[in-house]
């Protein structure tokens, strides 16, 4: 464990934007102990015993959901999971006063997850306790980030001086920015592919190199990041034919040998087989940390609830 005053001390989590690198290998340190936990068969703590964590989700999920419902229970806490589709916001209860309806109740943790960015930011202003954003809009989902960089730490020893590529829906995409900016961060280089209408606007300065010719971008990459082509975000026509996006930027094996021999393909899935990914490639148990990554999931929002609830379990 860190020293102390080199330890995560903020009070809530709503992006990667803003940290510092120390804070992210802070977080990084306290996963890996919990990934070595998850291994074993007895995996329950009581750091958390006493605490209440509520999962509120206004968005669909399976990996970020499930995941931080086992971390608070791993730990200890107690978890609530708030089911949008059966709560008094079905009448018309705004979000503002569904935070402070929770508050009330005393949580010390509300994970969240909104279709709207910025929305996570805008509850945690409403609330006493730690609030984890679990996915906002298009704007940031911090854990990915810190999951994904967990993933390539273990698989290839260090983030820093790698070659990530992050490719698709890079415009819809809040797994990309929350990776650019931790990778970034942590000293790798990065190099965003995607067709022209799906490319991140106003990231010049940021250091990141842009492509929209998959196999130049992908020549001599360490890391693949695919992105699912998010569908439900397009108001609109972004590609021409999900045939057309396959055959420019679906990952093939064909176009993974451009990259390094070694080069570990990723997702945070849900995926699109045959859209973003192919199967065999995704299933390909050699290249993929696709299913390393949901494991690494766990850790990190352990790592997070661990660190976030310091004061409220006692720590100045
Ligand atoms: N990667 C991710 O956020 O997946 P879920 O939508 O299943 O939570």
């Amino acid at each position: 464990m860190p020293e102390p005053d080199l330890a995560f001390r903020r009070q809530h989590l709503l992006g990667i934007e803003g940290l510092e690198a120390w804070e992210i290998l802070d977080l990084l340190e306290r996963a890996d102990a919990y990934v070595e936990l998850n291994r074993q068969t007895a995996k329950k703590l009581d750091l958390l015993r006493g605490l209440t964590q509520v999962n509120l989700f206004f968005e669909t999920s399976t990996r970020t959901r499930t995941s931080f419902e086992l971390a608070g229970k791993r730990l200890g806490a107690d978890v609530v999971n708030m089911s949008v589709g059966v709560s008094a916001i079905k009448k018309g209860e705004t979000l503002i006063d569904t935070a402070m309806t929770l508050n009330a109740m005393h949580p010390d943790v509300l994970v969240v997850r909104h279709h709207e960015s910025g929305a996570v930011a805008l509850l945690a202003r409403h609330v006493r306790c730690a609030v984890i954003n679990a996915g906002d809009g298009s704007h940031e989902h911090p854990t990915q980030a810190l999951l994904d960089a967990l993933t390539i730490r273990r698989r290839k020893g260090r983030i820093a001086g790698l070659t990530v590529a992050i490719c698709g829906d890079l415009l819809h995409s809040r797994v990309a920015r929350s990776n650019i900016l931790l990778l970034l961060a942590l000293g790798a280089r990065v190099r965003l592919i995607g067709p022209p209408t799906l490319l991140l606007p106003h990231v010049e300065g940021w250091g990141v190199e842009m492509h929209t010719d998959m196999r130049r971008g992908l020549t001599g990459v360490d890391v693949v990041m695919m992105l699912r082509l998010q569908t439900e975000r397009m108001q609109g026509s972004y590609v021409p034919s999900v045939r057309e996006y396959f055959h420019y930027y679906g990952l093939t094996y064909d176009k993974l040998a451009l990259a390094s021999p070694d080069a570990l393909v990723m997702h945070p899935g849900p995926m699109n087989r045959g859209v973003e990914i192919d199967g065999v490639v995704a299933d390909d148990i050699d290249r993929s940390a696709i299913l390393d990554q949901v494991e690494m999931g766990v850790a990190v929002r352990m790592a997070v609830l661990e660190a976030l609830t310091h004061r409220a379990r006692g720590g100045n």
